[in-house]
């Protein structure tokens, strides 16, 4: 199937026979109102075409009825499609809760990604089958797409923020990574694979590399050689707020603003201290903008992520 047809590849996530489902309804009804409007169109021209030149056609007055059916009927099927892609946009977009993350960072003109032990690969990705999987994803340089079309995911890349892509492996075997955004010279050869093991043999496979310190506690090393223990400390918050528990909080900035301190918005303080500064706080933290590589920041987010998790969320303002 997928030789003769390579536009439909194997459906190899959770997501993918969904995703499909829609795509051929859209097609569907695209393709049958398509035939039925132009079959009409080519039955009239022949059907009532003028045969002599006296011929004169009678005046039409129109019809509420005709014209009610044709407003309400595509109006019901778009509204079909509204809710169902919607349906499916959230499910795809929405990691499900306790999904293994993973962090992803493009350039020109390579993947590399970081597995939560600590195991780094370029162009290959090796994930555990049947487990939910989330890639938060930055660039550093341009806009790069993450393409997997067996899992049916897709996201643009950007550099200065973190994106995510969600999926859950149902086969084994290696599937075809993309880059889908033009960035370069290089991007139509930026791409790699994607290898789907039952989970036993994925152990086996993490295993088989000298042990590793995870994401977690690399994270924590550059936690404390950067010296943001001394003032992000969970016992007092003279100096900088706490950073227990912040992820997806609540933040209030100097000046009233308030916003969800995701992972774009703690990348951004590290690097921009300034921008948006905790209400309550002076700007007194130095940028570390220049002094660490993107894989450096994503161990940080992924020890101040943790920070919320053993330690039970306690307030960080
Ligand atoms: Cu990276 Cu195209």
């Amino acid at each position: 199937m997928e030789e003769l047809l390579p536009l439909f590849p194997e459906q190899a996530s959770s997501l993918a026979a969904s995703v499909d489902a829609l795509y051929f309804f859209v097609i569907g009804v695209s393709v049958f109102f398509s035939v039925l409007i132009a079959g009409s169109l080519i039955y009239f021209f022949v059907r009532y075409r003028r045969r002599e030149a006296s011929q004169v056609g009678s005046p039409v007055h129109g019809s509420v009825v005709l014209e009610i059916a044709w407003t309400v009927i595509p109006l019901a099927i778009t509204m079909v499609m509204f809710g169902w892609g919607a349906k499916v946009f959230f499910s795809l977009s929405r990691p499900p809760a306790g999904a293994t993350e993973f962090y992803v960072v493009a350039k020109q003109w390579m993947w590399k990604f970081q597995h939560p032990e600590g195991r780094r690969e370029i162009n290959e990705l090796h994930v555990p089958l049947g487990v939910p999987i989330k890639l938060t994803m930055t660039s550093e340089d341009v806009i790069h797409s993450f393409f997997v079309p067996a899992f049916r995911v897709k996201a643009d890349v950007l550099p200065g923020r973190y994106s995510t892509v969600w999926f859950a492996a149902t086969r084994p075997g290696r599937y075809h990574l993309f880059c889908a955004e033009y960035c370069g010279a290089e991007h139509s050869r930026m791409g790699g694979w994607v290898t789907v093991m039952e989970p036993s043999e994925y152990e086996r496979w993490l295993a088989g590399e000298s042990p590793r310190r995870t994401l977690v506690a690399t994270g924590e090393e550059i936690f404390s050689q950067r010296a943001c223990n001394t003032c992000h400390r969970p016992d007092t918050e003279v100096r900088g707020p706490s950073l227990i528990g912040l992820v997806g909080k609540q933040v209030r900035l100097t000046g009233g603003r308030k916003l969800i301190a995701d992972e774009t918005y703690i990348r951004e303080s590290i690097l921009n201290p300034g921008a948006k500064v905790v209400a309550g706080y002076e700007p007194i933290m130095p940028t570390f903008q220049g002094q660490l590589s993107e894989e450096e920041l994503v161990q940080l987010l992924s020890y101040i992520k943790s920070l919320g998790k053993s330690a039970g969320g306690e307030s960080a303002r």
